[in-house]
């Protein structure tokens, strides 16, 4: 929420004027900040610090939540780790100077080449989500020549009071294995012979404001963790997974990562296993922001529309999960004119869909051409964009040091249907 700062110049990213990156890179555009980065990520090493884990303790990104390879790359030189869902991920952290030693592979359904790629790289766990998988796992591994380090995702039949699409720790969601299942799950991993059991894993869901749901299910599984090793099953490591949620509305309270984190790591204090976090959303979040260039407005009887460049397809969040994103003018707020009355504005994209919106009742004298910031689009914004209605994705940018780094061009439309082909 803190990204940007006013200026006489209109809002500016780390000294750099957001209207200077319009007219350089075009809108829409997604802006992202090193040090807002390397801040949020400072949060999480920090926080493992002051509990005294920071020794056995590894930050894997979820790289799910923006996978740019200047994005992997800022945290694989911060020593962090990755969790990746699928092999293509995997190919991304390597690229970005990522090492597999320090991934771990999450997702309800691996495929056989995913699972070949992954241990012919060496990464440190596979964490597993069902019997099929162990099985399936242990003959690829076999087959490799390969013992499988791995770990079982629980599921905790916990309520993460999240939005229902992001829950993820409830029996009924397809993630995970029943908690009640996984003892006798893990003799039967011991006894394979192409794996190695190393750890154990949950992830309840995500922007999660309150830590009660997390350390209920981390109680539950240092619980199971003590268990096994009762039975000669010691653990390595335990993953608590990631969904610490951050601020998107001004006035929404949202817990900072070292409260979050409090009540959770408490219960490690008397621990000798490694803690392993899988953060996406709190890393990158509130480091990136969505530039929109309004291009009709369309005041009306019943609703004024003010339609942008930037649509459900650049940021599906809202349109998806009626997610709130604060949308603030870019222009000093001096520059508003005195007969411009602030409206409460619907902020629609250019796409045929009366779901393509990016915010509703938005309170704000426009004109066309103004240029609108889409604050806290840094998670799950060009991760989740598509090319719907061909519209090329946009472009981004990350500002380090009053510098402005293009991350990834823009796409042209050739390449939209560059992989197509016409019957003979
Ligand atoms: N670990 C696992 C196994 C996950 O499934 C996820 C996110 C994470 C870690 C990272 O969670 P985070 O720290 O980002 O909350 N598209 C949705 C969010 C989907 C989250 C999916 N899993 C959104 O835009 O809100």
């Amino acid at each position: 929420m803190t990204l940007t700062t006013p200026h006489t110049d209109g809002l500016q990213v780390e000294g750099v004027a957001l209207a200077t990156l319009a007219e350089r890179f075009g809108t829409p555009c997604y802006v992202y900040s090193r040090a807002a980065l390397t801040a949020a990520h400072a949060a999480y090493r920090d926080a493992l610090a002051a509990h005294g884990m920071r020794g056995r303790s590894l930050i894997c990104y979820a790289v799910k939540a923006n996978s740019n390879l200047a994005i992997l790359d800022l945290f694989a030189r911060l020593g962090a780790g990755f969790d990746i869902v699928s092999g293509g991920e995997l190919d991304r952290v390597i690229k970005a100077g990522g090492r597999a030693d320090k991934v771990v592979f999450s997702g309800v359904g691996k495929s056989r080449q995913e699972m070949q790629k992954a241990l012919k790289a060496g990464i440190r766990c596979f964490n597993v989500e069902s019997a099929s998988e162990l099985g399936q796992l242990n003959e690829e591994a076999g087959r490799l020549g390969l013992i499988a380090p791995i770990s079982l995702r629980v599921n905790p039949d916990v309520d993460a009071k999240t939005h229902p699409y992001i829950a993820t720790g409830l029996k009924s969601a397809k993630f995970g294995i029943d908690i009640e299942q996984a003892f006798d799950l893990y003799l039967r991993a011991a006894a394979m012979p192409h794996l190695a059991v190393k750890g154990i894993d949950c992830h309840i869901g995500s922007q999660l404001l309150d830590p009660a749901p997390a350390a209920e299910a981390v109680g539950k599984v240092l619980a199971l963790t003590d268990r096994l090793a009762a039975a000669g099953l010691p653990l390595e490591h335990i993953d608590i997974g990631g969904g610490i949620g951050i601020q998107y509305q001004a006035d929404e309270p949202a817990p900072a990562v070292a409260d979050y984190l409090a009540p959770l790591l408490a219960q490690f204090a008397d621990r000798r296993e490694h803690l392993i976090l899988e953060p996406g959303r709190s890393l990158v979040g509130n480091a990136g922001l969505l530039l929109t260039r309004v291009m009709v407005l369309k005041p009306g009887t019943d609703k004024n529309f003010a339609v942008v460049d930037a649509a459900m397809n650049d940021l599906m969040r809202p349109a998806l999960y009626d997610a709130w994103h604060d949308i603030v003018p870019v222009a000093a707020a001096g520059k508003v004119g005195p007969g411009d009355t602030a409206l409460p504005w619907e902020i629609v994209g250019p796409v045929c869909e009366s779901g393509d919106f990016l915010g509703h009742q938005r309170k704000l004298a426009l004109h066309e051409g103004d240029l609108l910031a889409i604050l806290s689009a840094g998670a799950y914004g060009m991760a989740m964009a598509s090319n719907y209605n061909s519209r090329p994705r946009a472009a981004e940018v990350m500002i380090d040091g009053g510098e402005a780094h293009l991350i990834r061009r823009r796409e042209t439309v050739g390449e939209l249907y560059a992989l197509e082909a016409c019957l003979p």
